[in-house]
């Protein structure tokens, strides 16, 4: 029987290119996120039946929308995402909550909803796109850290719970990848002033999660540079060389 998979965020990016990889393998995919245009394009490039939900997935009702509307399907791979810069006090009530719930809180609902029923099929897969910023202190970018931080210690805890019961669940922690995150927030000059050696491509980070996912691994950091320096995230001096690179410079 045809394998299923529901990609949340499936119309760009990382999810897009989960979406040409698992579709490639035969895989029927199922894709959802806000804008139905970008839904549609990258539906017409995928081979064979693609739904696609177009839901608000940073609020309760959207996620609810897309449960009804879809059947738990053999693999989710819960990714939709933002990031939205700002120093500590700044975002609004709203703006941080709704950050919040598309990062962690609607993810967790969206896996509550899956795995039950995972667990009385005895197998299924659930892939977490979290982010490094979950191992490092990301000043001026609290709430996204602190959401990614949480739906990562989420993840953890389910994978124990779940791998008795046939599922596995997998996080994967990457760095900066060439997508339209960036531009989406404002970040336009992380193009330019990070450098190249630390860009991994929507394709690589798909690779090496999924094979991550497919050994049973709790957690993944895509990319050898980022594996490397794992240790040292959370130092004063990682710190400070992130904070040089990714500070807007006035002639940029
Ligand atoms: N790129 C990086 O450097 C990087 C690094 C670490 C982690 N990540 C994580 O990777 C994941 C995917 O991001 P990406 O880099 O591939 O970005 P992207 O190219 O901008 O894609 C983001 C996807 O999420 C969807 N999305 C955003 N807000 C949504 C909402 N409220 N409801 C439903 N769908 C929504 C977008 O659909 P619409 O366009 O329709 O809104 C789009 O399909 C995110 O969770 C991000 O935090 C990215």
């Amino acid at each position: 029987m045809q394998q299923r998979a529901l990609i949340t965020g499936g119309s760009s990016g990382i999810g897009r290119a989960y979406a040409h990889y698992l579709a490639g393998l035969g895989w029927r995919v199922d894709l959802a996120a806000q804008s139905e245009n970008r839904l549609m394009n990258t539906a017409a490039e995928l081979d064979g039946p693609v739904h696609c939900y177009p839901v608000d997935l940073a609020s309760f009702d959207g996620v609810q929308q897309l449960t009804s509307a879809a059947s738990v399907p053999d693999l989710i791979i819960a990714n939709a995402g933002i990031t939205k810069v700002g120093s500590v006090g700044t975002l609004s009530q709203s703006e941080s909550a709704k950050l919040q719930y598309l990062l962690c809180g609607g993810v967790i609902d969206l896996v509550q909803w899956a795995a039950p029923i995972m667990k009385s099929r005895g197998h299924g897969r659930i892939i977490i796109i979290s982010s490094i910023a979950a191992e490092t202190p990301m000043p001026n970018s609290s709430i996204y850290a602190s959401a990614k931080t949480g739906i990562t210690a989420f993840g953890r805890s389910i994978h124990s719970e779940l791998k008795p019961h046939g599922v596995s669940v997998t996080i994967s922690l990457p760095g900066y990848v060439r997508t339209n995150i960036h531009e989406r927030a404002g970040l336009h000059h992380l193009n330019r002033q990070v450098p190249k050696w630390m860009w991994l491509s929507p394709e690589q980070v798909v690779r090496e999660t999924e094979k991550a996912s497919l050994a049973g691994r709790e957690t993944i950091i895509p990319g050898r540079i980022y594996r490397l320096t794992r240790p040292f995230l959370g130092s004063r001096a990682a710190n400070t060389a992130w904070r040089a690179l990714t500070r807007k410079r006035r002639n940029l």
